[in-house]
Formats: structure tokens, C-alpha cells, sequence
């Protein structure tokens, strides 16, 4: 049992790891939503098939995506094998804003985002988890930052793996993913109106993630003390 945290918001706002500490911190599950649609653009290049709502849509129906978890985080499999890795990949960040503006894709994807989040106990990630996966999620947040902070954060952890790239060279990326997740006409990236907006310009990865947990305490707090009652 428990809660259902959306969180949603622009690459390099901070949701990913903000929300994978406030789920270890709850002892609830985290969902990583983009890594669903990052595999589905990973298989759509192996197979070779074009970014077309028809081809994708019979693309989704013979692939199996599972989102696994373990010790070091969320797995991504496809077909069974761990696709954690390759999905990170910029040729996949490249075409993931694509693939994923399919109408049929996200109606497998959100599908998929339901069945695992139904029963609460989770922080899930994404464009669309307060808007259009879970509208009524008892606690929604939607995460900002300048483009500048977000490209640094972003250039920083591929350069992490080994992946070497300017902040400079990200900004335009992202800015460009954020232009299609904003402006796509199925479910875009957009602040549900009742989400709380958590501006990370210049909060610490601690006290972003502080914030969202003292608000998950007081719903669940409130839940609980409803139920007392
Ligand atoms: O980590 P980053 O913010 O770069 O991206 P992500 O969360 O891995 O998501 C990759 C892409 O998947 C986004 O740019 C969106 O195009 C898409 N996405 C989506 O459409 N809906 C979601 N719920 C999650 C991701």
C-alpha cells in the first residue's frame, strides 16, 4: 500500500534522481516511465522500423518491456535482456522524443505505467504521469530548472560513463526534446494544474528531495489519520 507520487517535468530538471531517493526514503517502488519509451526506440532501430504511428504501433504488440528492480536501481529489459546500458545511449535520446509522440506507443506504455502503479507505493517519472497516467495521484510535482543547470547536470552524468559531450552541445539537445514532448498533440509534457512546482536551480539533489518527502508525509499522514477517524 501507499501513495502514488507523479513527478513529472523537462530532461535534466532532477527527476530521476530526486525521485529515486524519495522512493528509497518511503520504502516505495520507483518507476523510471522514459526508460519504457527509450526501449521502444532502441527496438524500433535494431528492427530498422520507421518512427511511423502505424509501424510503431505493431512494433509495441510484439515486444515485451519489463522494468525490473534491483539492488543498483531500476533494470530495463527488452525481450528479456537487460537493456539498462544501451538505452542511455544518444542515439537513442536523439530519437526517443520521436517514438514517443506515437499515439499507440503511449497508449501500450501508459497501459503498462497503470497496471504496475495501481496499487500506490510508487514514485513514478515522466511527461505525463500527472496529467494523463495517473490524474489523480495523491501527490503531483513538477520539476523545473534553467536550461543552463539542466544541461550542466546532464553533461556531467554522461560524462560520468564515459560519454564525452559539452554542456553547450546538451542545452540544444534538450531544448529540442523539450520542444517536441511540449508541443506534441498526445498527451505533451505539461503542469498538471494541480501540481506543485519545484523549481532545482538551485536546490541541493538533499533538499529537492526533502522537500518532495516532508510533502508525501503530510498526505500520507492525512491519509492515515482519515482512516483513524
Ligand atoms: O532522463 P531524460 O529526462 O533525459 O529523459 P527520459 O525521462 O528518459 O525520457 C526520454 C523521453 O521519453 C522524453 O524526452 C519523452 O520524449 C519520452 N517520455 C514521454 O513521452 N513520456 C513519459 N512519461 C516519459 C518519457
Amino acid at each position: 500500500m501507499g501513495i502514488i507520487i507523479a513527478i513529472d517535468g523537462p530532461a535534466g530538471s532532477g527527476k530521476s534522481t530526486t525521485a529515486r531517493l524519495v522512493a528509497d526514503q518511503l520504502g516505495y517502488v520507483y518507476i523510471d516511465t522514459g526508460a519504457m519509451y527509450r526501449a521502444v526506440t532502441l527496438a524500433a532501430i535494431r528492427r530498422g522500423i520507421a518512427f511511423t504511428n502505424r509501424a510503431l504501433g505493431v512494433l509495441v504488440k510484439t515486444i515485451n518491456i519489463q522494468l525490473e528492480q534491483s539492488p543498483n536501481g531500476q533494470r530495463t529489459l527488452l525481450d528479456g535482456i537487460d537493456v539498462s546500458k544501451e538505452i542511455r545511449m544518444p542515439e537513442i535520446t536523439k530519437h526517443v522524443s520521436e517514438v514517443s509522440a506515437s499515439p499507440e506507443v503511449r497508449e501500450a506504455m501508459v497501459h503498462e505505467q497503470r497496471r504496475i502503479g495501481k496499487k500506490g507505493g510508487v514514485v513514478m517519472d515522466g511527461r505525463d504521469i500527472g496529467t494523463v497516467v495517473f490524474p489523480h495521484a495523491d501527490l503531483k510535482v513538477f520539476m523545473t530548472a534553467s536550461i543552463d543547470i539542466r544541461a550542466e547536470r546532464r553533461a556531467e552524468e554522461l560524462q560520468s560513463k564515459g560519454i564525452v559531450t559539452s554542456a553547450s552541445d546538451i542545452a540544444i539537445e534538450i531544448e529540442e526534446r523539450d520542444n517536441l514532448d511540449s508541443n506534441r498533440a498526445t498527451s505533451p509534457l505539461i503542469k498538471a494544474p494541480d501540481a506543485r512546482i519545484l523549481d532545482t536551480t538551485s536546490l541541493s539533489l538533499q533538499e529537492q528531495s526533502d522537500m518532495i518527502k516532508n510533502w508525501a508525509m503530510e498526505i500520507i499522514n492525512k491519509t492515515s489519520n482519515n482512516k483513524d477517524i
